[in-house]
């Protein structure tokens, strides 16, 4: 049996004559680039993460450049971030001249340090970035205290958590602004790119829908720089049609994650801790295990394919040499990046593809 660690395919035919019904209906309408199909999907997905608003944008990516220009962080200061995340993360602070400041891991949970995050502030310091990694939120409640004692900005990266929840409440709603992700493999994905911003404040809001269209209310008026950041209307559609399915796709990845945490009984394999108090939406199952490529040729071999989230913690990263980071500066990361191992994970796995994967993890 060969199992694939991701496959959109089975999705797309549940859903095809939704969607090609609704992209017809963007072409007779024209209305190819923001327009109703997208205003849609933005009311309804701030809706569904219990905030007052959502702007989308053309990616998760430049969610998290506008959320750094709408909070004027700029050169000079600093923003804290897990080093153990998706690079794009770090992308924000840069783009806008800032320094991205990482901290280690959680060595069970995986995420943000948050000791280690308190401790990272300066007097530069405008905001953390919490990541909501591989579905399962960060300590929502302890980074926003932090940031509130020492005033700066709390800011989700939401990219993997979609309906993801903290004590019952939707991801989306913690931070001043919260940035998500709509790239194809993400558990609400479009087809083609997207991202949105949430958030309950209207001014962050009201400055976000200019700033991506060109920093214009007026057409051919422009208050200040501005970018093209705008959300096609197919992918709008999309996303919309995607969104009324994404509880019942999640309760498959729960149902999934459950079997693979109950029966997963080889000692030789780690995994993620989730506490009480989190539903992960588990886009990603990762996992650690010593000799990640013996283990990682031994799943192949099987007909099993696998994924690394992430293999190189951003702070090695090339990109962020001139930061000054050397190896042995976040043991925990590192040792992740060394180890991970993401197992087959998406709403549309067979029970029998489920078992196989168990029964061949568990011969290891
Ligand atoms: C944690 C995290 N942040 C940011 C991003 C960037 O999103 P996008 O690929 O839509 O630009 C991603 C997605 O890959 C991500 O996983």
């Amino acid at each position: 049996m060969k199992v694939n660690f991701l496959d959109l395919k089975g999705q797309y035919h549940q859903i095809k004559n939704e969607v090609l019904t609704a992209v017809e209906d963007v072409f007779e309408n024209t209305a190819f680039t923001n327009g109703p199909h997208v205003k849609k999907f933005e009311e309804n997905f701030a809706a569904y993460c219990q905030t007052k608003y959502c702007s989308s944008v053309n990616n998760g990516t430049s969610a998290l450049h506008l959320a750094m220009v709408a909070l004027n962080i700029g050169p000079g200061d600093e923003v804290i971030m897990p080093a153990n995340t998706f690079i794009a993360t770090a992308w924000g602070p840069a783009y806008v001249g800032a320094t991205p400041v990482f901290v280690d891991c959680d060595p069970n949970t995986w995420e943000i340090d948050v000791e280690a995050a308190e401790k990272a502030i300066t007097l530069k310091t405008k905001a953390i970035i919490g990541v909501h990694l591989y579905g399962k939120m960060c300590d929502v409640e302890a980074l926003k205290a932090i940031c509130d004692k020492h005033n700066i900005y709390f800011v989700e990266d939401a990219a993997q958590a979609q309906g993801s929840k903290y004590k019952g409440v939707r991801s989306g709603g913690f931070g001043e602004l919260a940035c998500f992700s709509f790239y194809p493999g993400k558990n609400l994905g479009t087809y083609g790119e997207g991202g949105g911003i949430t958030t309950n404040n209207k001014e962050y809001y009201d400055r976000i829908q200019k700033l991506k269209n060109h920093a214009s209310e007026e057409k051919y008026f422009h208050q200040e720089i501005g970018y093209n950041m705008r959300m096609g209307g197919v992918e709008g559609a999309v996303l919309d049609i995607k969104l009324r399915k994404l509880d019942e796709w999640n309760g498959r990845r729960r149902e999934i994650a459950a079997r693979y945490q109950s029966e997963i009984v080889s000692t030789k394999i780690r995994m993620q801790e989730v506490g009480a108090d989190y539903e992960s939406n588990y886009h990603l199952f990762v996992v650690t295990v010593e000799n990640r490529e013996h283990f990682m040729e031994y799943l192949k071999e099987n007909e099993i394919f696998a994924g690394m989230h992430y293999p190189v913690s951003c702070h090695l990263q090339k990109a962020f040499t001139y930061l000054g980071y050397s190896e042995g500066d976040f043991p925990q990361s590192e040792y992740l990046a060394a180890h991970c191992v993401s197992l087959p994970m998406y709403a549309e796995l067979t029970d029998e593809e489920v078992s196989y994967v168990i029964e061949i993890v568990n011969n290891y």
